[in-house]
């Protein structure tokens, strides 16, 4: 049976800005996202019977449709009218769930990838972002990954020279976000600050990985809950005062991550966090 393994990377947002609310209840966004090493391991099988089944090292992550990955590979027969003779698909999860960082969507993209090549159907990327739209907004640019900018509900991409070299540190903090809620929140906001988009694009351009980390920025993180904000900024300021040259919260959050230059400093910053958050890892750009 046809079988592949591949890697699909967690997702970082250097700038998230919300423009509006759309007609059809999304939102406009303009975003720099990038990709970091730390990736979930998907392996695909085709060809084993009936059905799509999902299995994963996280019990409490859905099986069926729900499950991105599946309805990733489902979209993609159903754009492609290819019948896969049933699939397996195995997940073994490291980004965190529910984190900001993209994993459902950077397994469904991998899925995405990995049975156009099983089936051998030569789709190209940006075919493929667009089978992913339908799964989730962020699964167009999973498709793609690297640095780019990413406008509309997510799926208008553009290239970005990449994120210099550095050490990245993510770290959870201890509450969970619902999406639809921060969007209804941003909606009756009066947002005071945006990020600068085009210093970040030029910064990337130039390679000043000093210049990126002062511009990293997210709005949603001006619409949190007081007591979210104060630990969203434990944490910054705690990354920051380990050396990170700039730390914002990635996505709809909770996730915070800090950019290094320096690996010790790091280290030492992923010690510290780790006493009071589980969910620490120190990554890289890819
Ligand atoms: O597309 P996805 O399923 O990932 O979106 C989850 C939720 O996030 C949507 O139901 C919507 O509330 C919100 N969203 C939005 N505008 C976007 C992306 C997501 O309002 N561009």
């Amino acid at each position: 049976m046809p079988i592949l393994t591949i890697r699909a990377n967690a997702k970082l947002n250097l700038t998230l800005d919300v423009l509006g609310r759309r007609a059809d209840g999304y939102h406009d966004l303009c975003m720099v996202m990038t990709s970091v090493a730390l990736a979930d391991v998907i392996t695909l099988e085709i060809g084993t019977g009936s059905g799509v089944q999902v299995s994963t090292n996280l019990s409490f992550l859905p099986t069926g449709e729900k499950n991105l990955a599946a309805s990733a590979l489902l979209r993609f027969q159903e754009a492609t009218g290819l019948d896969l003779g049933g699939a397996r698909i195995s997940l073994e999860k490291s980004i965190p769930v529910c984190a900001g960082m993209g994993g459902g969507s950077s397994d469904a993209a991998a899925v995405l990838r990995a049975v156009n090549q099983l089936a051998g159907a030569g789709l190209d990327p940006m075919s493929l972002a667009k089978i992913g739209q339908a799964v989730g907004s962020d699964v167009p640019y999973c498709v793609l990954g690297g640095t780019v900018l990413a406008e509309g509900r997510g799926e208008v991409l553009t290239p970005l020279s990449p994120l210099p070299p550095c050490v990245v540190v993510v770290c959870k903090p201890n509450f969970s976000i619902s999406t639809p809620e921060l969007f209804r929140k941003i909606d009756k906001a009066r947002l005071r600050h945006h990020p600068d988009t085009e210093g970040m694009v030029a910064a990337l351009e130039a390679g000043d990985l000093s210049g990126v980390a002062r511009r990293v920025y997210n709005v949603f993180e001006d619409v949190l809950h007081p007591r979210q904000q104060s630990e969203v900024a434990e944490i910054k300021y705690l990354m920051v005062s380990h050396g990170a040259l700039g730390a914002s919260m990635s996505g709809t959050g909770p996730t915070v991550f800090g950019l290094f230059e320096n690996m010790t400093a790091a280290q030492a910053a992923v010690q510290e966090l780790r006493a009071g958050y589980r969910y620490t890892f120190l990554t890289q750009t890819v």
